[in-house]
């Protein structure tokens, strides 16, 4: 096992300033295209209804709601988005609840149902909120019953009624199931944005990717960037392949190699940083995927074996 060290407060900074930038790629700009449209014609009508905003984990959604959020929110405008996160296993009143609690209700969980549905009206307009944003929507409709799921559903639908603002649905692609439950929802279901994995066996794919991991290597905090194994191609097509496309995870293992290399006071980002931190972080995701299924000793033994053999062959193609 490695010795873990510490980073400066310098090499700190550096890899924060790298994991919180956030490159505007091709599906990037279109999804805050779509939702700036949205809302732009969204607060000008009568009934500007709903639009979803689905795609798997880490394919980058709340990236590109938080870029809009903060774009929406800042220079002269009055009016403001509100953007909520959805929690687990999430009721009606709770949902009623978070709602107050981001329009800066100082009571936000008192009250009757019908309460907290007029002062969310009243606070909305007090505040002059344009638009709604619910991240991590499934997590209102995948648990429960279908009565209950049915009920969830006709609230947001007379919310809307009421409200007479544009709200986005954002989350898994579970967020459809809802429309199934009721209906009335999908009339009022304007458009629909899909952030999809990019794709790097084709030409437009990898071209993205590669676009992407320019980008990252201009912020790389490491003195030597010319050099970096971000400018590699082969191994970069690569690394996209074995994460499945998905950014959230290109983007975690080249975090964990960044810090690797910071820690070994390396000149620049080689094959050998990011292998390891795949191997690492492929290690955490098997335990996480298999610990309740089988025996530990056995599990260690193989988890043992494979991460030998990954580090020996360098870059795998299998997911994580
Ligand atoms: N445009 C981007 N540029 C750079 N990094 C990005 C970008 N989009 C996403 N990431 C990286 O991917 C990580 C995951 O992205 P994000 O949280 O937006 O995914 P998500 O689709 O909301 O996932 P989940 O469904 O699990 O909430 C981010 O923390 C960030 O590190
Ligand atoms: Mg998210």
């Amino acid at each position: 096992m490695r010795e873990e060290m510490f980073l400066t407060d310098a090499q700190a900074d550096g890899l924060a300033t790298f994991q919180n930038q956030r490159v505007h790629h091709g599906q990037f700009q279109n999804a805050i295209a779509r939702i700036t449209n949205f809302h732009r014609s969204g607060t000008r009508a009568y009934a500007p209804g709903i639009m979803t905003f689905v795609g798997e984990t880490g394919a980058g959604k709340s990236s590109v709601v938080e870029n809009f959020c903060s774009m929406a929110n800042s220079g002269d405008s009055h009016s403001c988005v509100l953007s909520i996160i959805i929690p687990q296993s999430c009721t009606i009143k709770n949902l009623a609840s978070r709602i107050l609690y981001a329009l800066g209700d100082p009571c936000a969980s008192m009250g009757t149902r019908e309460s907290m549905e007029r002062r969310i009206a009243m606070l909305a307009d007090h505040a002059s909120v344009s638009m709604l944003i619910f991240d991590e929507f499934q997590h209102l409709t995948n648990k429960g019953s279908q009565a209950r799921r049915y009920d969830t559903a006709d609230w947001l639908k007379t919310q809307l009624e009421i409200l007479h603002r544009p709200v986005l649905f954002v989350g898994l692609p579970e967020v459809n199931d809802i429309f199934m439950v009721n209906p009335q929802l999908e009339t009022r279901r304007r458009g629909r944005i899909e952030l999809h994995p990019f794709d790097p066996s084709t030409k437009d794919g990898a071209k993205e990717l590669l676009m992407l991991f320019h980008f990252l290597n201009q912020a790389l905090p490491l003195p030597d960037p010319s050099s970096s194994v971000l400018k590699s191609n082969e191994v970069m097509l690569r690394l996209a392949r074995s994460c499945k496309g998905l950014i959230g995870y290109i983007t975690k293992v080249i975090y964990r190699s960044v810090e690797i290399a910071l820690l070994s006071n390396s000149p620049t980002l080689t094959e050998q940083h990011l292998t390891v931190a795949l191997s690492e972080l492929k290690e955490a995701s098997d335990e996480l995927d298999t610990r309740a299924a089988r025996p530990l000793q056995s599990k260690r033994k193989q988890t043992i074996g494979r991460v030998i053999s990954r580090q020996k062959k360098g870059l795998q193609d299998e997911p994580f």
